[in-house]
């Protein structure tokens, strides 16, 4: 358990690469133990689209910096999405380009913006607990986290997933690109050398490439009664 002001917060954490399935995997665990949920992909989406937007250029790290420090991000959960607010915006699908996400990445990859976002990541610790998803929850911002999760899947099938709700939401997309774009930015932050991508030794890992999200779901839901002896 996470100690914090003297209690015990219970944390499960999920990493993983792009489109494997964290998103919809922590969305169901946060609201089945009525938990907080981080999406800490979003907080460097939102980034992403603040310096997008103020046309910060990608070398002024003094500026990227300074607008880490001061962004104006909130999280509104709404039934079985979040809604992502920046400078009190709603920006939720704006973030969801693979534009920004490539964006977010490069970002993600700066030392200084890991850091400049470490405490806030860790300040989504409260009572009752956390369901944390990200490429670097179990590694970096939550090393004590008693449940550790890591999914993995085919680029081939996260690609097709992804391909499926862009299309869902009407967007024109191409599955060759898609899958072109989503293996640069798995390259990207795994070989990064600040946090990058990967599983910890006591991260239980889960291939979902033949796995629905309910089967997911329900593997995940079993490794929590067993940490924490939750009612399933
Ligand atoms: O999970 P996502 O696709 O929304 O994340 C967008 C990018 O942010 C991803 O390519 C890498 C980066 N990221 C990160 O480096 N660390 C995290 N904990 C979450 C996301």
């Amino acid at each position: 358990m996470v100690q914090r002001s003297g209690t015990a917060i219970p944390i499960i954490t999920v990493d993983g690469p792009s489109g494997v399935g964290k998103g919809t995997l922590c969305i169901r665990l946060a609201k089945h133990f009525g938990w907080h949920l981080l999406d800490s992909g979003a907080i460097y989406r939102a980034l992403a689209l603040c310096i997008d937007n103020t046309h910060v250029d990608l070398n002024n790290n003094n500026e990227i910096v300074n607008k880490t420090m001061y962004l104006d991000v909130l999280f509104e959960s709404k039934d079985e999405e979040m809604d992502v607010y920046l400078e009190g915006k709603l920006v939720s699908s704006e973030l969801r380009s693979e534009r920004i996400g490539e964006l977010a990445s490069k970002l993600a990859a700066m030392p200084e913006v890991r850091d400049a976002l470490l405490q806030r990541q860790r300040d989504f610790a409260q009572s009752p607990g956390l369901v944390a998803d990200g490429r670097d929850m179990g590694s970096v911002v939550f090393p004590h986290a008693p449940l550790k999760i890591f999914l993995n899947a085919s680029v081939e099938e996260r690609g097709r997933r992804r391909y499926k709700q862009l299309k869902a939401k009407g967007c024109n997309v191409n599955l060759a690109q898609l899958l072109r774009e989503i293996a640069a930015r798995d390259s990207r932050d795994a070989q990064r050398s600040v946090a990058p991508l990967k599983a910890t030794e006591d991260a239980h890992q889960i291939d979902t490439t033949h796995l629905s999200a309910d089967e997911v779901f329900e593997i995940v839901l079993k490794l929590s009664e067993q940490k924490f002896g939750l009612a399933i």
